[in-house]
Formats: C-alpha cells, sequence, structure tokens
C-alpha cells in the first residue's frame, strides 16, 4: 500500500541485509531500518519496530537467513530459532514460519542453504500478500451487504492495527475496507487508539490516511456508545492466535467490543490468515499472554512544539502499572471468520471445513 504516494512493502530483502519501516517512529517520522543479523531482527521483534502477527512471522522466517548467513553451524541456527519463537509469545505466526523454516531447512548442509532458507521466507511473504488479498476479496461481500440494504457510508470500527502495516501488504481487517474503497462503496472506519502502544491511532489511522479512506480516532471505551447510538454498522478486527475451537486471542480490549457488539446486534468478523490458526490447544486459558512493561501504561510519547519526539511520564511515579497485551474473545460473540479460502463460522466445524 501506499505512504505519500509511494508503494511501499513492510518488510524486503536487499543486499544480505532486511529492510524494515520501523513502526516505533510512525507516525511522525518514517524510517527505514536496516536489519543485519539475527539479534537485530529478534530485538526488532521485542521492540515492535515490526508487530502485528503476520509481520513477526515473516521477520522471523528473514531472521534464519540472516543467521545462516552469520554462521552456517546447525547449532547456532537452532539456538536463533528458539529465540526468534521466544522474542513475543501470543502471536502463533511467529512459531509457524520459523517451524516451517526449520523444516525446510533440517539435514541441509549443502551450499545451497542460504538460497533455500532465502526462497522459504519471501514465500512465506508472498504467501501472506496474496492470502490477505483473498480476505480482502471474501470480506468485501460483508461490506457489500451492508452497503446495498443501507445506501449509505458503512462504518466499521477496528481495534488495534491488523492493516497492512502489521502483515506485508494489505492488512487482515482492513483489508476488506481497501477492496470496498476500491469498488467506490463508502466506507468510514472508527479506530479504537488502542492503548498503551496506540497502534489504531498511530498505525491504523495513518495508513488509511495514506490511502484516502475516512476514519476517526476514538477512545478505547468510546466504542459502546457509538454502537448504541447505531454509529457502527460492523466490527472488523485481526487475531493472533485463532483456536481450532474459533475462540480468539487478539490485542487486549477486542474482548469487551465484542461483548458490545453482541448487546447491540452488531456483526463482529475476525480477519486472518490460515497462519494464525493454532490447531493444538484447546482450552483459551493456555494461550500465553504476554505481559509488556508497564513503563508503556506509565510513560507517553510524542511531538514536542519543536517537532523532536518526546517521552513523558503521565502516572503518579509511585503508582503500580499492569500491561496485558492481548484477551480472548469466546467464539459465541464472533459472527465469522474472513479467512483466505472464504468465511466460515467461528467453530470447530467452520474451520475444518474450510481448512481439511
Ligand atoms: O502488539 P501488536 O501490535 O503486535 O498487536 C497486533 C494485533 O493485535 C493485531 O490485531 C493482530 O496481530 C492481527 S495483525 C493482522
Amino acid at each position: 500500500m501506499k505512504i505519500e504516494g509511494k508503494e511501499y512493502r513492510t518488510i524486503w530483502f536487499e543486499n544480505n541485509t532486511v529492510k524494515i519501516i520501523d513502526q516505533t517512529k510512525l507516525p511522525h517520522k518514517f524510517v527505514i531500518k536496516d536489519l543485519k543479523t539475527v539479534k537485530d531482527t529478534i530485538n526488532a521483534i521485542k521492540k515492535m519496530e515490526v508487530r502485528g502477527a503476520p509481520l513477526i512471522g515473516a521477520t522471523a522466517a528473514y531472521g534464519i537467513v540472516l543467521s545462516i548467513i552469520e554462521n552456517t553451524d546447525h547449532s547456532f541456527l537452532k539456538t536463533s530459532a528458539r529465540e526468534l519463537i521466544n522474542a513475543r509469545p501470543t502471536a502463533i505466526n511467529l512459531k509457524w514460519a520459523v517451524d516451517r523454516m526449520m523444516n525446510k531447512l533440517s539435514g541441509l548442509n549443502s551450499d545451497k542453504i542460504l538460497e533455500i532458507a532465502l526462497n522459504e521466507a519471501q514465500l512465506i511473504c508472498k504467501e501472506d500478500i496474496s492470502f490477505c488479498k483473498s480476505i480482502g476479496i471474501n470480506g468485501l461481500r460483508v461490506i457489500e451487504k451492508i452497503y446495498n440494504k443501507k445506501k449509505d457510508t458503512v462504518n466499521i470500527l477496528t481495534h488495534c492495527n491488523a492493516g497492512w502495516l502489521a502483515t506485508i501488504d494489505w492488512g487482515t481487517a482492513t483489508s476488506p475496507i481497501y477492496h470496498a474503497h476500491k469498488k467506490g462503496i463508502p466506507v468510514h472506519v472508527w479506530a479504537d487508539e488502542t492503548r498503551p502502544r496506540n497502534q489504531g491511532a498511530n498505525l491504523t489511522s495513518y495508513e488509511l490516511n495514506e490511502e484516502g479512506i475516512k476514519n476517526t480516532i476514538i477512545a478505547d471505551n468510546t466504542g459502546g456508545i457509538l454502537m448504541q447510538r447505531g454509529d457502527v454498522d460492523m466490527c472488523i478486527v485481526g487475531t493472533d492466535r485463532t483456536l481450532a475451537n474459533g475462540d480468539v486471542c487478539n490485542k487486549v480490549g477486542t474482548y469487551l467490543k465484542a461483548l458490545a457488539a453482541h448487546d447491540n446486534n452488531i456483526p463482529f468478523y475476525v480477519a486472518l490468515p490460515s497462519s494464525t490458526i493454532d490447531w493444538n490447544i484447546k482450552n483459551y486459558k493456555d494461550i500465553p499472554i504476554e505481559e509488556r512493561n508497564s513503563e508503556e501504561l506509565s510513560q507517553i510519547e510524542g511531538l514536542d512544539e519543536n517537532g523532536i519526539i518526546k517521552k513523558v511520564q503521565i502516572y503518579p511515579k509511585k503508582s503500580k502499572a499492569m500491561n496485558l497485551a492481548f484477551d480472548v474473545t469466546p467464539a459465541k460473540y464472533i459472527s465469522g471468520l474472513i479467512t483466505e479460502k472464504g468465511i466460515c463460522e467461528a467453530s470447530e466445524l467452520g474451520l475444518k471445513n474450510l481448512f481439511k
């Protein structure tokens, strides 16, 4: 998608270097950062210079490539794989991508190992773009149906950033929105600010602005009243891990939006590529929920009057704060899962019918 009119992807490989858009600097500064070692990729994932489930999976895949460039020893590769998987615990895409890379490379000692690793990492990215595009085409049907009935702007609420910046291109939750916009359907997006990292304000609103899509940032607690007022036609969010029974783990606050949508009879959709499905965990309580540094809550970053990015303390210094990054929305509150293969019920049967 576009930034200042120029097409970008969120990650690419050039001259033995992984290039990323440093998302900690957005929306104030557009910085392309070079990752040259596997440690660089691990740090970029931990610091959330890259974030969003599909993108951290792709970054980890390229991390494996960088690890081979650094050292062809298999024990170094295995340590790199373990550290990459542990960089962030909740998004299953990280483990999915690293396992896929390691399976592909298993038993290989040839000169071709680097070429094979690079091809696989690039294939992961290519597939993600194609899956996200298909999610858009499938999700467009839901938006179109609402528009055909309403004959007026479709108001869509989204949480966090499940946009193209969270994937390689198109996004998951935003892909149906981009497809609707391209088809001339008038859409307006309510972008939840998404405290504490503000991905909704800093990334979703930013990327929608760049594509010319109308949007309004709201404080995280505003969605409920907008739904009661009839100002939300549907919700679409992303996911970091979808269980085989249809339960969805996504950015903290998603669950409360789903409850409010349920209470107000508003369709609540989750968009995901199949790389986000965890076929193994049976009980949502077994999902590792990331707890991040509480300073992400107690301090906030923005531009000062001189255009310099600054961090300031906003809480009493002595107060304790807790920063859980994800929550789980039970399948019963989800109207449908929008995947690359079509839309299905959020249930074991629904998912199994699509992904045999
Ligand atoms: O902590 P983040 O910014 O990595 O969390 C991102 C989300 O929760 C997204 O909704 C999710 O990864 C889906 S991305 C297409």
